[in-house]
């Protein structure tokens, strides 16, 4: 946890690479060191990269690699950080498939469906929600995710909102807690209860387990006021403030989270220019979502916009059962160039080092001396084809805390 900025649950025992291990022959390097003007991820052409103690000892031209124990031959492909998924809901039992395909005939997502999944998520058992993590985080570190923040909220009661997070902390140092995701049901006639139950015994359980908290500010589940209320609680306890905002229509959320100070922002799909003006002078990542907008056929976020205006980007999967069942961050950049107005190269940087900053971390989304040894050799020369090649499976290998993954 050296390298954090804020408070969080304990970390986890770390798999860390033992002795040298030497990358080398990288056609194509992607460190996002701050590199010349028109070049944002700071490439490196003809590199290669030592790895010791699971962290990046060394950079530099291939004809000056230094000795290692061993060595990885990337043969002229292309080296990139791991990508860095802030924003993803995998604690949650069943599917929503049939709800998938009505939207594809034309029913519009409202975001109701959210209660069926915590209909699921209370009646599975820990270790059937302890399974599905697993399975999704193994899918997404085979589509090159070394970091994942999971958020809670499917559970909606003390017990299940602190469970689900207690099994997140079993496979991230970055859980969030979205207790505010929805009113549930049986407190549909009294939201004003379940906020206090929110900020109640419901944070005082889930804290020790969370590093964030988020809530859904959201025509149909938080109004301004309670997701105020609920946020100034969490920080109170010394979380980290991040928001699921302007997601379905214009509303509060985004200057709610700037207010705030929150790390990031989520979804802003509908932004007003007094939302990207508020941003643009902000230390607030926009966390866009596009495997959403996919999923729920609704019009994409403009990225461009936001980026002129010079607002830090992130790109996320969502991964939740509902509105984007996806953990492949390789689909998000495709769709984020093809459909949001992105440059490969802008949409790189937001999967990985803009991911970084909505976690507030600098220790992984880079590749520098010192930065965790996470990345990816992809199956292509450049990063261009991530989004160039639709569809294809072009993770050649991931390395995560210098620890070679196993291959797809
Ligand atoms: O980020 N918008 C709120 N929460 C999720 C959707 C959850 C669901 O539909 O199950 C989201 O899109
Ligand atoms: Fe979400």
């Amino acid at each position: 946890m050296s390298a954090r900025s804020e408070p969080g649950v304990p970390a986890r025992p770390t798999v860390r690479s033992s002795g040298s291990l030497l990358v080398d022959n990288i056609g194509e390097l992607v460190t996002n060191a701050p590199g010349a003007e028109g070049d944002p991820l700071g490439l490196r052409r003809d590199a290669a990269l030592l790895i010791e103690d699971g962290e990046v000892a060394w950079i530099g031209p291939a004809r000056y690699a230094p000795a290692a124990d061993r060595r990885i031959d990337a043969d002229g492909a292309a080296v990139l950080p791991g990508f860095v998924d802030s924003h993803a809901h995998l604690v949650f039992a069943g599917d929503r498939a049939a709800e998938f395909a009505a939207r594809m005939s034309g029913e519009p997502y409202t975001g109701g469906g959210i209660r069926t999944t915590v209909g699921a998520t209370r009646a599975a058992s820990d270790d059937e929600l302890r399974a599905t993590v697993g399975r999704l985080r193994g899918e997404a570190m085979r589509q090159g995710t070394t970091t994942i923040e999971i958020k809670s909220g499917y559970g909606l009661t003390v017990a299940d909102e602190t469970r689900s997070l207690r099994i997140a902390a079993e496979f991230t140092e970055d859980t969030t807690f979205l207790g505010a995701h929805v009113v549930p049901a049986e407190y549909a006639d009294r939201p004003d209860d379940y906020v206090g139950l929110v900020c109640g015994p419901m944070l005082a359980a889930a804290a020790p387990y969370a590093r964030w908290i988020d809530v859904f500010c959201e025509r149909g589940a938080f109004d301004v006021d309670h997701a105020r209320a609920i946020l100034a609680c969490g920080q109170a306890v010394g979380l980290g403030v991040r928001v699921h905002a302007n997601q379905l229509g214009p509303g509060p959320g985004v200057q709610l989270g700037v207010e705030l100070g929150a790390a990031s922002v989520d979804h802003c799909t509908h932004l007003s220019d007094a939302d990207v003006d508020a941003l643009a002078g902000s230390a607030t990542v926009a966390t866009l979502l596009p495997g959403a907008e996919f999923s729920t056929r609704s019009p994409y976020p403009d990225a461009r916009r936001l980026l002129d205006a010079g607002v830090t980007v992130a790109l996320a999967t969502d991964c939740n059962p509902g509105s984007s069942y996806t953990s492949s961050m390789p689909f998000c950049i495709a769709l984020a160039v093809r459909e949001m107005r992105m440059t490969p190269a802008e949409a790189v940087w937001a999967a990985t080092a803009g991911g970084a900053a909505a976690l507030r971390r600098t220790d992984v989304g880079r590749l520098a001396r010192g930065a965790r040894a996470d990345l990816i050799i992809l199956d292509a020369p450049s990063h261009l084809h991530l989004a160039y090649r639709p569809g294809v499976p072009l993770i050649r290998q991931v390395l995560h805390n210098g620890v070679p993954q196993c291959r797809p």
